[in-house]
Formats: C-alpha cells, sequence, structure tokens
C-alpha cells in the first residue's frame, strides 16, 4: 500500500500548547502505522482575520496559498483542538476559512480541491477532565462540510496537564493505546483514499 502524506497540525499556537504536544505525540505512531507525517505550526503560517473585502483587494495571503499547497500535497489530515467555549480555536477556524478559498493563481491547488476526498482524524486536549471532548464534533463537522472523510475514531486527553509522560507519549498506557489504533486508522484510511497519482 501506498506510505499516504499525513499533515498534523495543533489549533493552537501557543508557545507551551497542549494540542502542540499531542500532535507531537501522534508523529512517532503515525509514522510507525506506515505513515509520512508533517507536523505543521499555525504559526508559521500567519493570516489576517478574513474578510471578503481584503480577499478581493488583495487576493489570498501568500501564508494560505502555501499552507493550500501542503494541504493539497496530503493524503490526510490529523487536526489537534484546544476547546474554546466548546468549539474550535479562532486560529483554526480563520486558517480553514482562508484555504477553503479558490485562488485564482493556482486553481487547482485551492478551494475545496485542498480538503475533499482526503482523510482526517480529530483528537482533543484540555487542562480540564472532558478533554476538549465538545469540539471534536464541531471539527468534524466542519471538515466534513469540507468533503473529508473524518475516520469515527477520536480521542479527548483530559487533565492534560500531566497526561504527557516524560518521552512524550501519554502516560496513560490505555489511553496511549487509543490514540495509536486511532491514527493506525488515520494511515489505513488515508492510504486507501489516495489516488495513484499522489
Ligand atoms: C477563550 C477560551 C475558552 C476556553 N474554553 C474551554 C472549554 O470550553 N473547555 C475546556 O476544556 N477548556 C477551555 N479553555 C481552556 C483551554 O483548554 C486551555 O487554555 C488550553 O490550554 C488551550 O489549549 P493550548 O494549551 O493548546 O493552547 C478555554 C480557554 C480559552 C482561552
Amino acid at each position: 500500500m501506498t506510505r499516504p502524506r499525513i499533515l498534523a497540525l495543533a489549533g493552537s499556537s501557543r508557545r507551551e500548547s497542549l494540542a502542540r504536544r499531542l500532535a507531537q505525540a501522534c508523529v512517532e505512531p503515525l509514522s510507525e502505522a506506515g505513515a509520512v507525517v508533517e507536523l505543521i505550526e499555525l504559526g508559521d503560517y500567519p493570516m489576517p482575520l478574513y474578510n471578503g473585502d481584503l480577499e478581493r483587494e488583495s487576493g489570498l495571503p501568500a501564508t494560505a496559498a502555501a499552507l493550500q499547497r501542503e494541504l493539497h500535497g496530503s493524503d490526510g489530515l490529523l487536526v489537534v483542538n484546544p476547546e474554546y467555549n466548546g468549539s474550535i480555536t479562532p486560529l483554526l477556524k480563520n486558517t480553514l476559512d482562508w484555504c477553503s478559498r479558490p485562488n485564482p493563481e493556482d486553481e487547482a491547488r485551492s478551494g475545496g480541491a485542498v480538503f475533499a476526498g482526503r482523510a482526517a482524524a480529530v483528537l482533543a486536549t484540555s487542562p480540564g477532565p472532558m478533554g476538549g471532548m465538545r469540539v471534536l464534533f464541531h471539527v468534524r463537522d466542519i471538515l466534513g462540510y469540507l468533503g473529508m472523510h473524518v475516520i469515527p475514531q477520536q480521542l479527548g486527553v483530559g487533565n492534560a496537564g500531566g497526561a504527557f509522560a516524560a518521552d512524550g507519549r501519554l502516560a496513560n498506557e490505555r489511553q496511549q493505546g487509543m490514540l495509536e489504533a486511532t491514527l493506525q486508522s488515520l494511515a489505513t484510511t488515508a492510504a486507501r483514499l489516495a489516488p495513484e497519482s499522489r
């Protein structure tokens, strides 16, 4: 089977982000599951808050076009979410909104084409006991709207301040096993959906 290329990102650019720590904990299991993983940092793709006037006057920010190319070249997306008031972060929503816009200068690698038909998985983490479970349904819905095939497995890691062992893995072995199973499913689904040409 093809080695699928998975883009992994956290919905927070905070220096000590717990979501980033969880995204980092996914890299090794994903690559053991057969994927080629690229962990990207949304802070490296700064974008202004979406505004239609701005888009009409200036087109897409170069950062949005660059991220669209990354998404287009991937077979799957792993989104690790903090939970803000039960939902997704403005950083993530703004990034997805810009990336969903067509770019007249690169039509094939912009708009819906960068998401549609690809695999996705959603994870959440929070310092609270619920692990950000509520955001999972929102982000799953948005990615599905964008045409992604969001796998059914998902995981919310609660009490995240103490959830990571010194080696970066989840300290709770059962939870680590659930994480690995989810990532295996993402890699398998992404490989199945990957076109021969990618
Ligand atoms: C505006 C805002 C809303 C929040 N709402 C929730 C929430 O609904 N549920 C929750 O578990 N934590 C909530 N939190 C706490 C975040 O889970 C916590 O700040 C977390 O560390 C942020 O993710 P990060 O560490 O990846 O940056 C909220 C934090 C902020 C700033």
